[in-house]
């Protein structure tokens, strides 16, 4: 058929309009083999709650309600995700998957679609969700399914010879044929809300761990003859879940190796991906080089040619273009401009803007500061709250001393000053353009432009002065 008649064909039948999707998300497992006082919803895997994973791939689908089901101890994890857009549904009791979902249903319209995920499942991809729901679409319930040569633990899925899903069975109530079974339920479902509903409404708890079953819910559709899809996992990492820090720290390698491939992809040269961390968003340009053991955490922008040493730390900054961050600097909240050298032990702390050409040697802290085109401060100073205009030098030990105890003041250095080493600058104050201050100044008052100002004890030596002896006894 050509294209045109396709199109025609489908004015003619258009396809239904597929149902508005609710997502449930189970998080009300407690997490004890974690062994920490922070809820398992709330452990960070590249630098974000695993439940906080899950809201954004579950948004992503762009459904028209997500729910997520908290349990005991909860009210931290709620607290914790306030603004995210989700409902709220506390199961008080833990009394199994299937009381879970049970939890949330009151909330789903009948004609929802329902997407069940877990809380603790967090790199499940968009593309596989979407497959799973393509499958089922229509009437069908779909299963996300993977296989496994070391399935403990996971229920099994059961199908007939014709390849048809019969029912999912949990290990403690397999058989031994059934514990053979390398097809693994992964726990993510989709279903008609409206025969979820009942379907839920007739689970019982008569299994061997007296909990109600969400699983049991497959026997149920294959009982009134509605299909059951299944989809395998292309990888099994990403159906993968946590439940103690080894577990993890192995998702967080697999995310780890997964963006450093997409960074090599996109042509920045890394010393070893296995070492380099991404917890956010990376845009840059060609020919950017990562050494060994930098972490990028929030929006970072790197232009080209960007060059980070070992060690390095940059959050929610941008580097322009041909910039050198040398070993060990934290570069948090600035924007630093092009053709720059930092470092190496350089830290910014919230904001600052840096212009062309600036240096900012070892042992520099720069805070809410913004430096002009060509300014150095080379090492060992702090800048903060200032404003400094083109080519000023900043001499070693320089410190702007910009807190009373009570109040932030700002400091403002004109264009070509040079600050003598180990000056203190009391802010508020300006010095004007041009002006040199003499190492060792304590400055208070404004410094006029053009001339050189010294606040400090001129150097005398005492005639005729005689160090103390100890008496002898
Ligand atoms: C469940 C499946 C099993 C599957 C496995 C995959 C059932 C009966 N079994 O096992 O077939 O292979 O997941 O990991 O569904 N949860 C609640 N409330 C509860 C119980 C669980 O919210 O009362 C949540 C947990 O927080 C977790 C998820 O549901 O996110 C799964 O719970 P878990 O106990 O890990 O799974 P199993 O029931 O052992
Ligand atoms: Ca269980």
């Amino acid at each position: 058929m050509r294209k045109t008649a396709q199109r025609a064909a489908a004015r003619r039948n258009p396809a239904p309009a597929p149902a508005p999707l609710s997502v449930v998300i189970l998080a009300a497992g407690e997490g004890k083999r974690m062994k920490s006082s922070l809820p398992k919803a709330l452990q960070p895997l590249a630098g974000r709650p695993l439940l906080k994973h899950v809201i954004d791939t579950a948004r992503s689908l762009e459904p028209a309600a997500i729910h997520v089901v908290y349990g005991h101890g909860g009210e931290r994890v709620r607290a914790a995700l306030d603004g995210e857009p989700v409902t709220w549904t506390l199961q008080a009791e833990r009394r199994g998957t299937g009381h879970a979902l049970l939890q949330a249903m009151p909330h789903i319209p009948d004609g929802h679609t329902v997407l069940v995920l877990y809380g603790d499942v967090p790199l499940l991809r968009r593309a596989t969700l979407l497959e799973l729901l393509a499958g089922a679409a229509g009437a069908a319930v779909g299963l996300l399914t993977m296989r496994s040569d070391d399935p403990a633990g996971y229920g099994r899925v059961v199908r007939a010879r014709g390849g048809r899903v019969r029912r999912i069975v949990e290990e403690q109530d397999a058989s031994r044929a059934e514990l053979a079974i390398r097809e693994c339920n992964t726990g993510v479902l989709s279903a008609p809300a409206r025969l979820l509903r009942r379907w839920l409404s007739l689970v019982k708890p008569d299994n061997s761990q007296g909990e109600y079953y969400l699983t049991d819910v497959i026997q149920l559709a294959v009982r009134e003859r509605v299909p059951v899809q299944p989809v395998v996992a292309a990888r099994n990492i990403e159906v993968r879940g946590v439940n103690d820090k080894s577990q993890l720290s192995e998702l967080e390698a697999a995310w780890r190796a997964s963006r450093a491939h997409e960074l090599m992809l996109a042509g920045v040269t890394l010393a070893d991906p296995a070492r380099v961390d991404v917890r956010g968003s990376v845009t840059h340009g060609a020919d950017v080089f990562l050494d060994v053991n930098v972490v990028l955490e929030g929006r970072v922008v790197l232009g080209d040619g960007v060059r980070v040493g070992p060690g390095c730390v940059i959050r929610n900054s941008e580097i322009g273009a041909g910039t050198e961050v040398f070993a060990h600097c934290v570069i948090d909240q600035a924007v630093i401009g092009p053709e720059w050298n930092i470092g190496p032990f350089a830290r910014f702390r919230p904001s600052s803007t840096l212009s062309k050409g600036v240096h900012i040697g070892n042992f520099v802290e720069v805070k809410n500061s913004r430096l002009g085109e060509g300014s150095k401060a080379n090492h060992l100073a702090y800048l903060g709250d200032a404003q400094l205009g083109a080519r000023v030098n900043i001499g070693a030990g320089t410190i702007v001393a910009n807190y009373d105890g009570a109040n932030k003041h700002r400091t403002t250095i004109e264009d070509d000053v040079h600050t003598g080493s180990n000056s203190v600058l009391v802010a508020p104050i300006v010095v004007g353009a041009g002006a040199t201050i003499g190492a060792g100044s304590t400055v208070t008052r404004a410094v006029p432009a053009g001339r050189l100002t010294v606040a400090r004890a001129r150097q005398h030596t005492v005639e005729g002065w005689q160090r103390p002896v100890k008496q002898k006894k």
